[in-house]
């Protein structure tokens, strides 16, 4: 395998602030990597030292095999890069945009089938200040893809886009890598990091605090699955005390969550079920929930927010 992207003791500050301390990875060529973290981890500036568009204080970052500070402008044609904060002229039309960043690259895909592909047909005469928050995130997205890049970095790939733009997006970037090519993202959605990405680092405080499939980070965690229901009257005292295994009871209100530890003899749900009949217990929408990205992100990161 080839490293497409490497890094090592990346370390990057803002006066005071340590926005990145000293993080080491590599992404491979052919993967869908994908970085999450809290707001303020440090994603977006190692994607901006990656793409050269901040010096790091630190380290070493390869990008395609050169130094993204020394031979940015040759990165630039090989390299999509969709940036989380981005601009347009107000009063430029959607084709013109992509008419004239095609004219930028050597060998351009054809923006054309960009434009069917990202849902952006029928606003391709429409003034940038005119599209919703979701259109102008596709039109990023369009423009990234547009060099027909060997990397592409996406920074917040799907925030602001609705559930069908968000799966077309999916399907979009699963195409890129299916082309053979490497795709960097950002992303809050879990749920989003779990389906679509090969690799995971979760980032938080500026430091690398997991990196793995996201089936290895689940099943790393040793996860809990869990059982959830509804009761009309509060449980009897010491209903846990009667599993064949340990459990932990969580009720909030109605609701009840029993946890318990992944891979024990008798199902949870099944335990769970027999001791309700057996006490006598009415209970509704009882569902059983699988330890998910979520759960390993929250383990790692905590619950407090962000400043
Ligand atoms: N231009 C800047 N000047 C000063 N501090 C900055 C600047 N950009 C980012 N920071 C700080 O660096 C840290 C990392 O920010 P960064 O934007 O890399 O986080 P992030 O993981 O992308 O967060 P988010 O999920 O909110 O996009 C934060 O503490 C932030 O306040
Ligand atoms: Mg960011």
């Amino acid at each position: 395998m080839t490293a497409i992207v490497q890094v090592q003791k990346l370390h990057k500050t803002y006066g005071a602030t340590v926005a990145v301390e000293d993080i080491s990875f590599e992404v491979q060529e052919g993967e869908i990597f994908g970085m999450v973290g809290p707001n303020g981890a440090g994603k977006t500036t190692t994607i901006e030292c990656l793409e050269g568009l901040r010096k790091p204080d630190g380290g070493t970052v390869r990008v395609l095999g050169v130094d993204p500070q020394r031979e940015g402008q040759n990165l630039c044609l090989r390299v999509g890069m969709q940036l989380q904060q981005s601009n347009l002229p107000d009063r430029m039309r959607v084709w013109e945009a992509l008419d004239l960043y095609a004219s930028f690259y050597p060998k351009a895909v054809d923006w054309k089938e960009l434009l069917v592909e990202l849902g952006l047909e029928e606003k391709r005469n429409t003034p940038f200040a005119k599209l919703s928050g979701g259109q102008k995130q596709r039109l990023f997205i369009a423009l990234a893809l547009l060099p027909d890049p060997q990397l592409v970095f996406l920074d917040e790939l799907t925030t602001g886009l609705d559930p069908q733009a968000r799966r077309a997006i999916w399907d979009l970037v699963r195409e890129v890598r299916g082309r053979g090519k490497t795709v960097l993202l950002t992303t809050h959605f879990m749920e989003e990091a779990e389906r679509l990405c090969d690799r995971i680092a979760i980032l938080d405080h500026g430091k690398i605090v997991a990196l793995d499939t996201p089936a290895s980070l689940i099943q790393g965690l040793g996860a809990e699955e869990r059982v959830v229901f509804n009761v009309d009257r509060p449980l009897p005292a010491g209903f846990e005390k009667d599993f064949s295994s340990p459990v932990r009871l969580d009720v909030q209100g109605e609701q009840v969550v029993i946890h318990s530890k992944n891979g024990r003899d008798v199902p949870l749900v099944s335990e769970v079920v027999t001791l309700l009949s057996e006490k006598h217990i009415q209970f509704r929408d009882l569902r059983t929930e699988q330890p998910n990205l979520e759960d390993v992100f929250l383990s790692l990161t905590g619950r407090e927010m962000r400043a």
